[in-house]
């Protein structure tokens, strides 16, 4: 009985999707000529090869094989989706999507294995430049993060990773190598993915290596979480700076490629519309969006962060300021969901929150704010996307924004038929890109957009138990699969007739 009511459904469901779409965008064509359209992974999540070719160990290395405990289901990304020896058939997938772009990050760990100090790897070069020739063949332009939170483990023992000053000259290094090796070919550039999440989680939260805390954001051996959050952001956004410098003045005059930053960007709802939680939302932003975005654009951190945090915040020297000014050629936002935004100054406030030294308690369950997805806190709100675009567009001078990630995630338990049959997905992507079309008729300076994630792969601290492919990833044989978003994403980005995806039960 159950069988085949299951039969029926999914037959309904081929019947349905089999339906020509009429709402909303349906077409390439509604974005600008030139946009670019993607899929996106990085490196310590999809390259496995862990110890290939002289590659160190990274800082997420160390973690997964000294902390399992750490990691939802215990495991490691030794093998991931065995991406580095299976990388031709991976720009083959990449290819069959449609797509003009593929982004992707280097690992520190495969260049210089020991920083500064040691000698640059010519097997890791060889890697990057073997996939950025495979990618160009097939006419997709690699758009190249050059930190997606891994770092070598024995600068991060040396420097306290983010927290220590000598940090700055080792990233300068190996993006120097890294711009010297592929630059030529390159025309997209990223130094950090999520710096913004990535200092919280190290520093604040005490969840990614080297876990570092305080009460009441986490209980770790050491660390200041009041104070050190915001060391390690000076330090990455210098790194940048010193990082971007760099190309403009030795590489991009004849290379000719651009260079920016991506952040994470939730966009915040007031809870209620009392005064209290509208600056509560508008507090919140400064301390994800402007902390790093004010300082590249204008000098200097945002004046609600240096209000809450006075002395906790460091301070630029003029000629760090300087240094720091106009450092991109264009914003990258990950953007995944929406929240609602509460005061935490005037009424009293679960403190251990993540946007917890703004003082401000987020939340998307309650009142919910959309549908839950396999990871906690984010929710399906696909207008959110707009106002989060237009913030950006307004705040930042009008600078091309490319949307770097988003994504839709399952359980890896869901059953084969919904995991391979995401119609979710497919209504999460297409009306994320109604409303960043939307976002682009207004006015926003929008460049393109890639799907978080080409392929399931290991997510940080979920392990494995959650999967954010376009395909489906078997990882006991490596087999990929196209799933019902990928053929979506295929038929919109290759104009074939799009078809509108309706629940079976709907
Ligand atoms: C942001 C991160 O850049 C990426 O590594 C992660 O897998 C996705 N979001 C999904 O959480």
């Amino acid at each position: 009985m159950a069988a085949a009511a299951t039969c029926i459904a999914v037959v309904a469901l081929a019947l349905a999707v089999l339906e020509p779409g009429a709402r909303g965008l349906d077409r390439r064509a509604d974005f600008p000529p030139g946009f670019l359209f993607g899929a996106a992974t990085s490196s310590y999540q999809v390259e496995g090869a862990y110890l290939d070719d002289n590659k160190s160990l990274s800082n997420w290395d160390v973690y997964t094989h000294t902390q399992p405990g750490k990691i939802m289901d215990g495991r490691n990304a030794d093998i991931a989706d065995d991406h580095y020896h299976r990388y031709m058939d991976d720009v083959e997938i990449v290819h069959d999507l449609g797509v003009n772009s593929y982004r992707f990050s280097i690992s520190w760990a495969r260049i210089v294995p020991r920083g500064r100090l040691g000698e640059v790897n010519s097997a890791g070069i060889a890697f990057y430049n073997r996939l950025i020739d495979a990618l160009l063949k097939k006419g997709i332009q690699p758009f190249v993060t050059l930190n997606h939170f891994d770092m070598p483990h024995e600068l991060e023992t040396r420097y306290g990773g983010w927290l220590g000053a000598g940090i700055r000259e080792e990233f300068e290094y190996y993006t120097d190598v890294c711009f010297r090796a592929f630059g030529d070919r390159v025309r997209f550039w990223t130094t950090f993915n999520e710096p913004n999440l990535l200092v919280k989680f190290q520093f604040m939260l005490g969840k990614h290596p080297p876990n570092r805390c305080s009460p009441p954001f986490g209980s770790c051996s050491s660390g200041d979480s009041r104070r050190e959050p915001y060391v390690a952001a000076h330090n990455v956004l210098l790194s940048h700076a010193a990082a971007v410098r760099n190309y403009r003045t030795n590489y991009q005059p004849e290379q000719g490629g651009s260079i920016g930053i991506v952040i994470a960007m939730k966009w915040y709802e007031p809870l209620t519309n009392s005064t209290e939680d509208v600056r509560a939302a508008r507090r919140a932003r400064s301390f994800e969006v402007d902390w790093f975005l004010d300082p590249i654009f204008f000098g200097d951190y945002p004046r609600e962060m240096r209000e809450m945090l006075s002395s906790d915040l460091p301070n630029f020297t003029s000629e760090e300021k300087k240094l720091l000014l106009n450092k991109v050629d264009f914003i990258g936002l990950n953007h995944y969901t929406t929240i609602y935004a509460k005061d935490c100054i005037y009424s009293p406030c679960d403190v251990g929150t993540y946007e917890g030294n703004a003082l401000v308690y987020a939340t998307g369950g309650n009142p919910q704010i959309g549908k839950p997805t396999a990871v906690g806190g984010y929710y399906v709100v696909p207008e959110g996307i707009e106002p989060a675009v237009m913030y950006v567009n307004h705040r930042y001078k009008n600078a091309t924004i490319y949307i770097t990630e988003n994504g839709y995630s399952q359980h890896s338990s869901t059953n084969m038929v919904d995991l391979m049959s995401d119609v979710e997905r497919v209504n999460y992507l297409k009306d994320y890109l109604t409303y960043l079309s939307s976002a682009v008729r207004k006015g926003a300076n929008v460049g393109g957009y890639f799907v978080w994630s080409l392929v399931d792969n290991f997510e940080w601290l979920f392990g494995y138990t959650v999967r954010f492919g376009l395909y489906h990833v078997d990882f006991d044989t490596q087999v990929r699969t196209p799933r019902m978003s990928a053929n979506w994403y295929r038929a919109f980005l290759t104009g074939d007739e799009v078809h509108e995806p309706r629940r079976a039960d709907s």
